[in-house]
């Protein structure tokens, strides 16, 4: 049985978009060691994203053999075990089997539009706005779990009846770890709660009006609890699992940004900037999400705004997979540095509509400013502009939000290694570009909210005193040259909007 006193290490699990890793940390907030594995994407038609969830499962304990053997870990070793995961990817599924009644709808889906189109009738994409902080729109699980009702055969009357539950990822590990169908705990944290469109942001509990509308009963739905509490333990490892956090919010507990005005931006398959607004809820006048920052134990919920970016690394893939233009993601580095421009070519990648500052569900992707000239090195160096000009949007959006200048960014996520993308996103925004030494602030942020649980930290103090720079970019480019590359960006947009009829 772990024992905080003598254990050494906090198992994270990070079940991400593209794959489930398990990294185990060391009390400075080290990486000892991890298992990793991808899931399959599927796309079924135009616009559907799905996985599988029991291949997620499967991967999921996969991965915590291999972290646990390559690191020589016991579980006796481990003080908990915390949760995090791709948000707003809906799992319904039947609590007598346990098994999903439809693959798992993932976040990018846009099949729901004209479900958020009826939903929001007269009152159109701000209905819920001042209950849930969130504009209706094809990216959350709510209207996505009113699909799978609605569609997949038999499923309304099991949810009538109590047979069906609903998690996003976090609640599915959770609910599996804990024994599945042999005494499973049905719980999620504030933070996955505050992205199904179903929860009020000030009681921190579900909005029966809104599950009403959306024709989910309240009986599927998840206990809600804090980020950092014992939900249950793992029946297999006899391990405490003792944090859940949204994979934005845990890598923005894993920056450290406790502080109000604090904020940092993940580069994964989308980004995501999230700025610490404190105990206090923002609503947003700038296209911005108002969400759940973490909420430790019985102190109060602290909250966000979020920029949310659907595409960005997932472009890079999307080149490698659907163009065949590189074999690895890292080559587009290569491809890009043998130019000094984009050439004049601009890629707004609206493949799931646009996300903040935007919130249209009827954009599509464009590739504009062609001409002979343009090669694949542009394309290359296009794609990873797109990631660049999107971040200065949202930054934009939160500096008019908060009315404060924001002095620097901390970022993190894969796409960081790419040198060339952090100076010309320095450059693009004109303010620093701050790398922490260990970027994996996901998979550490719900380690630390897990280990702070059980006492294996004592707080947030640990984390900021664990907390190093590691890498800095600082703006080069000249004023007027930013402003019309940005100017630019902004006519490309334009050219994305409803394209969907
Ligand atoms: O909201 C979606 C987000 O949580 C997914 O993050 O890193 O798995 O792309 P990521």
């Amino acid at each position: 049985m772990a024992d905080t006193e003598t254990s050494n290490y906090v198992l994270a699990i990070d079940q991400g978009t593209t794959s489930t890793r398990a990294i185990v940390f060391t009390k400075s907030g080290e990486i000892h060691s991890v298992g990793q594995k991808e899931h399959e994407q599927i796309f079924p038609k135009a616009g559907w994203v799905e996985h599988n969830p029991a291949e997620i499962w499967d991967n999921t304990r996969e991965v915590i053999g291999q972290a646990l053997g390559k690191g020589d870990v016991a579980n006796t070793d481990l003080a908990a075990i915390g949760i995090t995961n791709q948000r707003e990817t809906a799992v319904v599924w039947d609590k007598n089997t346990g098994e999903a009644v439809y693959n798992a709808i993932v976040w990018q889906d846009t099949r729901t539009d004209k479900i958020v189109a009826e939903l929001g009738g007269d009152d159109g994409a701000d209905k819920y706005k001042a209950v849930c902080g969130l504009p209706l729109a094809t990216y959350f699980s709510g209207p996505k779990v009113k699909w799978i009702l609605d569609n997949v055969e038999g499923a309304r009357d099991k949810a009538e009846a109590g047979d069906l539950l609903f998690g996003n990822t976090d609640t599915w590990t959770l609910w599996n770890l804990t024994g599945g169908t042999n005494g499973g705990v049905h719980v999620t944290d504030v933070t996955n709660a505050s992205r199904t469109m179903l929860m009020n942001l000030k009681t921190l509990s579900w909005d029966e009006g809104i599950a009403a509308d959306m024709g989910i009963p309240l009986s599927m739905l998840p206990e809600i609890k804090s980020s950092s509490e014992v939900y249950g333990e793992s029946d297999k490892l006899g391990v405490p699992i003792a944090g859940i956090l949204g994979d934005q919010q845990a890598a923005t507990f894993g920056q450290a940004c406790f502080e109000k005005g604090m904020s940092k931006n993940t580069y994964g398959t989308g980004n995501f900037m999230l700025l610490n607004t404190g105990t206090e809820i923002v609503p947003s006048e700038n296209g911005l999400l108002t969400t759940v920052c973490y909420k430790i134990g019985e102190q109060d919920a602290v909250y966000a705004l979020e920029g949310s970016i659907a595409v960005t690394g997932s472009l890079v893939q999307w080149l490698r997979d659907n163009l065949g233009l590189i074999k690895e993601a890292p080559e587009v580095e290569e491809l890009a540095k043998q130019v000094d421009d984009n050439g004049g070519c601009y890629i707004v990648p609206a493949f799931s509509g646009l996300f903040a500052p935007y919130w249209k569900d009827d954009a599509r992707g464009a590739i504009v400013g062609l001409t002979r000239y343009v090669n694949k090195n542009h394309i290359a160096r296009a794609s990873l502009e797109a990631t660049a000009f999107q971040t200065r949007e949202v930054l934009d959006a939160m500096n008019a939000d908060s009315g404060v200048d924001l002095a620097e960014l901390r970022v993190d996520g894969g796409m960081i290694a790419n040198e060339t993308l952090m100076q010309f996103q320095a450059d693009i925004l004109g303010v620093d570009v701050v790398r922490p030494k260990v970027a994996e602030t996901t998979a550490l942020g719900a380690a630390y909210a897990a280990g702070i649980a059980v006492g294996f930290w004592n707080g947030e103090q640990d984390v900021i005193d664990n907390w190093a720079e590691g890498a800095r970019w600082s703006p080069k480019m000249a004023d007027a040259e930013r402003d019309r590359l940005y100017r630019q960006w902004k006519k490309a947009v334009t050219k994305t909007f409803g394209w969907v009829d």
